[in-house]
């Protein structure tokens, strides 16, 4: 089994872009890579799982993440907490599926019963007397790295880990002006994809298939005023500047948030969270993508379309009507590909170096993780 851990499986994305080749087949395909790309990228970093929306207070939140069952909920303050989901007595699953909590979480099981710290608190019937050595203290539920960034709440399954800002950078100062904690979901989505989550990353980070497989939404992010949107931390992007009205006024019909700069008000920010968050800004709305992996070739992806006002019901329609046109689109190719990739004996290609150099930076962000180098990449200046 080849071991993905070793600098010689990434010695050919290592050169710079115009040397580069695409990430090796196996990284699609391959049940041995997939399983090392579980442990190494979604099991020991930052990763994406919910929206902070999904989690208001009174509420929990079950996700899955590199085969681990995390619960999600908020304490007293509103501060978010995660723990494994598997209670401290007989480990039974403490909750199976989303829903309101109270302020307690009691296993189904033994009622057992935890406050929203992760605190034993209540053992009915237990007895603690008769058991030697036992400490109420001691078993507490287990916690997971939790915190939220761009209105999407994160998890690390390592505590060894960089906190949040320091994982994405300059990103946070980059996105200040919108001020995106005023912003709240208004409508969500999710698709069952049959490509690599990597395939979806990779097609949301270049624009150079813009005008072939998306006529209409070329018309307003054109091709030539898109331009790179990165600096140090571990997110590829890119912006287009300006967003065009287009014929039917797609993504300038909602009013515009309040207070933004003369750039971020003209603008629509592309950018892809390391590893598996895509994140479209713009002046009246954004788009945020949480992709899952669910096996070799098959992914789930999560889409919330969030704005800072109240939105007229037809202009919400209207508006997650044309990203939905799109992202069909962009499903539709990333499924050719990993039949391409899968099926028809791909042996590897290579990178534009103007259109897909993101591609490039985030092939090396992937392979930094397996390689377990914990840096953070450049900006660049084009
Ligand atoms: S397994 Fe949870 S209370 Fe017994
Ligand atoms: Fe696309």
């Amino acid at each position: 089994m080849k071991d993905w851990s070793r600098p010689e499986a990434w010695a050919n994305i290592r050169e710079d872009v115009a040397n580069s080749t695409t990430l090796p087949p196996e990284a699609y395909t391959d049940p041995d890579y997939h399983a090392q790309e579980r442990a190494a990228i979604f099991g020991k970093g930052w990763c994406g799982v919910a929206m902070v929306d999904e989690v208001p207070v009174g509420r929990v939140v079950v996700r899955e993440i590199a085969g681990t069952s995390i619960i999600i909920t908020r304490n007293d303050q509103g501060e978010l907490r995660a723990y494994f989901n598997s209670c401290s007595h007989r480990g039974t699953e403490l909750v199976e599926q989303d829903g309101e909590i109270g302020t307690v979480l009691r296993c189904p099981y033994h009622r057992w019963t935890f406050d929203l710290e992760g605190r034993l608190i209540a053992t009915p019937l237990f007895e603690k007397e008769l058991v030697e050595n036992f400490e109420l203290d001691d078993f507490g539920l287990r916690s997971v790295c939790v915190g939220e960034f761009v209105n999407v709440v994160w998890v690390s399954l390592n505590s060894d880990v960089p906190d949040l800002t320091s994982w994405f950078g300059d990103l946070e100062e980059r996105l200040a002006g919108y001020a995106l904690e005023r912003y709240a979901v208004r409508k969500t989505a999710a698709y069952t994809v049959e490509a690599d989550w990597k395939l979806l990353t990779e097609n949301f980070q270049e624009y150079y298939h813009l005008a072939w497989v998306h006529p209409e939404l070329a018309k307003v992010s054109r091709v030539d005023d898109h331009y790179r949107f990165q600096g140090p931390g571990r997110y590829c992007g890119q912006t287009t500047t300006p967003v065009s009205a287009g014929e039917n006024g797609e993504w300038t019909t909602l009013p515009n948030a309040t207070g933004l700069s003369a750039s971020d008000a003209e603008s629509g920010r592309h950018i892809a969270l390391f590893p598996n968050v895509m994140l479209t800004v713009l002046p009246n709305h954004t788009c945020t993508f949480l992709l899952e992996p669910l096996g070799v070739g098959r992914s789930r992806e999560h889409i919330s379309w969030s704005t800072p006002h109240d939105p007229s019901p037809l202009d919400l329609d209207r508006l997650v009507d044309f990203w939905a046109l799109v992202n069909d689109q962009d499903i539709e190719i990333c499924q050719k590909a990993q039949r391409g990739i899968d099926r028809g004996r791909f042996g590897g290609g290579r990178l534009s170096p103007r259109y897909e150099a993101s591609l490039h930076r985030f092939y090396n962000m992937l392979a930094d993780r397996f390689e377990g180098l914990d840096r953070c990449p450049d900006g660049d200046s084009n």
